[in-house]
């Protein structure tokens, strides 16, 4: 199967993806492209890459095992720790990566956009590690949610630029981003957060992400009789931890799921659209207007799903599912109480499916889990108190 591959020149994954800007960014992504292709050929910048990512974001991350929450649930569920990487979460994975071009492509400046904020601190961080600007967008109800991120960003010297219009959430935080772009594209790099935006960012932040498939595949080998999971589960927002993750077990035997919030489930109930320069499944009205998402995690809340989840879905590789609010709530709360983990909201979706499975008999008992848990939960404290 044609899957998790070089998509070409086109960047498009079967129906999906593509480079959907204006007219003005067409030379800004050939360059990126070009400039991605040389680099990630180049034994000198992965070398960099890969000791930055072991020296300073800490990886290899661990495979946890879950012991008590496995004994309850009649499985083995193994956690891919992103949790404890240097800034608490994945992003930081495709931003060092990103920097590192950036700063190789000659651009004084990072732009990025954020939800949760993760991403944002993650861009904050590498810039001021590179030496660069940054200026992070980001919606002013997420600014509100995800204080102590906003705090974060601005001790590590960027600049947080407030989004006021639509719903105040990611995806008008990725239009200003965008917009703000077009306007800047000589000094500026745009560092895109997720699987998502116009080629070649799905294709280069997935293999940027990839490092979590790839380290998780070989703690399996070692950690399970089989080798190779039964199940490979990770939350979707625009789907880079996910797409990460099933980039090292594509092709083996694993079930591959990916799992939405109910508010944001693109790949569940959206259809065929263009957005923010891509082609996938999005969220939308009968006059293909995009609708709101809504999701009690910040780093959900988006209309679209990242061009090659949509290709996974098509082909038959990967599922997805879906998963409400309480239920999200109730699985962060029990892995806090019977491991000591206290997951990001984000992540606690892919737990709240595997939960919700376990207990229903749709993931057979004595089977084995990969979860890759993508962030720690210390700025969802607030949102998870007014919950309560
Ligand atoms: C901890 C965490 N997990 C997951 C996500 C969702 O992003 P993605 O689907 O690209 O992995 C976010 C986004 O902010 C996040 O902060």
């Amino acid at each position: 199967m044609d899957v998790m591959t070089d998509p070409g020149t086109t960047g498009r994954f079967g129906a999906y993806g593509g480079r959907y800007v204006p007219e003005s960014l067409i030379p800004a992504c050939h360059e990126i492209e070009a400039a991605f292709r040389e680099a990630w050929s180049d034994t000198e910048f992965r070398g960099r890459l890969t000791m930055l990512l072991s020296v300073y974001a800490g990886r290899p991350t661990p495979l946890t095992p879950a012991w008590r929450l496995s004994r309850e649930l009649g499985i083995t569920l193994l956690l891919k720790r992103e949790d404890l990487t240097h800034t608490g979460s994945h992003k930081i994975n495709n931003v060092i990566g990103q920097a590192l071009l950036a700063q190789r492509m000659g651009k004084r400046r990072i732009l990025a956009e954020t939800g949760a904020g993760q991403h944002g601190v993650a861009t904050a961080t590498a810039a001021a590690l590179l030496g660069l600007e940054a200026t992070v967008f980001m919606g002013e109800r997420d600014i509100e949610r995800q204080e102590l991120n906003v705090l974060r960003m601005e001790v590590l010297g960027a600049e947080v630029v407030p989004v006021t219009s639509g719903s105040r959430t990611l995806k008008d935080a990725c239009n200003e981003a965008m917009r703000h772009w077009v306007s800047s594209v000589d000094d500026s790099y745009y560092c895109i957060g997720s699987v998502m935006g116009p080629h070649p960012y799905p294709w280069m932040v997935r293999e940027f992400q990839r490092v979590i498939g790839e380290e998780a595949r070989e703690q399996c080998a070692a950690e399970l009789p089989y080798g190779v999971p039964d199940y490979v589960v990770a939350c979707i927002g625009g789907g880079s931890n996910a797409v990460g993750t099933f980039a090292g077990f594509v092709d083996t035997a694993a079930r591959l799921v990916g799992v939405e919030a109910e508010g944001g489930a693109a790949a569940t109930f959206g259809r065929a659209g263009v957005l923010h320069g891509f082609r996938s499944l999005v969220l939308q009205n009968d006059d293909g207007q995009v609708t709101e998402a809504h999701s009690v995690a910040a780093g959900l809340d988006y209309p679209g799903i990242g061009p090659e989840h949509a290709h996974l879905r098509d082909a038959g590789r990967a599922r997805y599912e879906t998963v409400n609010d309480d239920e999200v709530i109730r699985a962060l709360r029990r892995l806090a109480h019977t491991e000591g983990i206290l997951a990001a909201l984000e992540s606690s979706h892919a737990l709240a499916w595997v939960i919700r499975a376990a207990e229903s008999g749709g993931i057979a008992p004595g089977s084995t889990v990969m979860l890759t848990l993508s962030g720690r939960g210390d700025k969802d404290i607030a949102s998870i108190k007014e919950m309560l």
